[in-house]
C-alpha cells in the first residue's frame, strides 16, 4: 500500500502584494508553529503571485519553515523572446517545488488549450518542478457530459506530454464550485477522483496511479476539509479564498479526519 502524504495547497490567485504576502506567511508560521511536527504527515504549499515569490522564498529560508512554494503558471518555453512569460528555470531558482498548470481561470480566461497545458507541465517537469495539473468541468459540461468526462480528457492530454517517470499532482476543481461557496459534496469529488485515478492506471500503470496525489479544489473551508480527506481517492486540497486568511488556512492544514 502506498502512503500518499496529503498536500494542502493555497492558491492566492491575484491577491496580496509582496508586503502583504510577507505578513500572511509570518502569521501563518505563527499559527502553525505548534503544528510543525505534523509537517511529516501533511505537506503544505503556498502559491503566491510571481511578484511575491522572492520575498516568500527568503522568508521561508530564513525561518526554516517547512512550507513549500509553488507558482500559479509557467511558460512552455525555456527562455528567449517571450515577453511577459516566466520560465520554469526561473521558478526553480526561487525554490518553487510546484507549479499550477491548466487552472480553469487560465483555461477559460486565457483560452489555454489542453495542448498548451501539457506543454507547460512538460516544461515544469524538465526544470525539476512538480506540475499540479488542474482539471475540471463547467456547469454546462456537467449537464452535457456528466462530471468525469472533461476532467479525464484534460488529464490524458496533459499526461501525454510528460515522460514516463514524471511526478505530477492532479487537482480536480469543478469550475462551478470555484469561488462559489457551493463546493462539490465529498461523494461527488470522490467519484471523479476515483475515475481520474483509474484512468491513470490505464495511462501510466498501477504504480503511478497508486502514488499520484489527487486533490480537490472548489470552495474548500475549515468546515468541509475533513469530509474530502476522508475519501480514499482524495489526497489533499487546492484552496483559493480560504488560503488568504492565516487563521482559516491553518485550521484547514490542521484538519482532523
Ligand atoms: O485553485 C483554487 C481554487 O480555484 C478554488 O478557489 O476560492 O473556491 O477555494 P476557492
Amino acid at each position: 500500500l502506498v502512503n500518499r502524504i496529503p498536500l494542502i495547497a493555497g492558491n492566492w490567485k491575484m491577491n496580496l502584494d509582496h508586503l502583504q504576502a510577507i505578513a500572511l506567511v509570518q502569521k501563518l508560521s505563527w499559527s502553525l508553529k505548534d503544528a510543525r511536527h505534523n509537517f511529516g504527515e501533511v505537506e503544505v504549499a503556498v502559491f503566491p503571485p510571481f511578484t511575491d515569490l522572492r520575498s516568500v522564498q527568503t522568508l521561508l529560508a530564513a525561518d526554516k519553515l517547512a512550507l513549500k512554494l509553488g507558482a500559479q503558471d509557467v511558460s512552455p518555453q525555456q527562455a528567449g523572446a517571450y515577453t511577459g512569460d516566466i520560465s520554469a528555470e526561473m521558478l526553480a531558482k526561487l525554490d518553487s517545488a510546484y507549479v499550477l498548470v491548466g487552472h480553469s481561470e487560465r483555461r477559460h480566461g486565457h483560452s489555454e488549450s489542453d495542448e498548451l497545458v501539457g506543454e507547460k507541465a512538460r516544461a515544469a517537469q524538465a526544470a525539476g518542478l512538480v506540475p499540479v495539473i488542474c482539471v475540471g468541468e463547467t456547469a454546462e459540461d456537467l449537464e452535457t457530459h456528466g462530471a468525469a468526462a472533461i476532467p479525464l480528457a484534460q488529464l490524458a492530454a496533459a499526461v501525454a506530454k510528460l515522460p514516463a517517470d514524471a511526478e505530477f499532482v492532479v487537482a480536480y476543481e469543478p469550475v462551478w464550485a470555484i469561488g462559489s461557496g457551493e463546493p462539490a459534496t465529498s461523494e461527488q469529488a470522490e467519484e471523479v477522483a476515483r475515475a481520474l485515478r483509474e484512468s491513470l492506471r490505464d495511462l501510466r500503470g498501477d504504480d503511478v496511479a497508486a502514488a499520484t496525489r489527487v486533490l480537490y479544489g472548489g470552495s474548500v473551508t475549515s468546515q468541509n476539509i475533513a469530509s474530502y480527506l476522508r475519501q480514499p481517492n482524495i489526497d489533499g486540497a487546492l484552496v483559493g479564498g480560504a488560503s488568504l486568511k492565516a487563521d482559516e488556512f491553518s485550521r484547514i492544514v490542521q484538519f482532523k479526519k
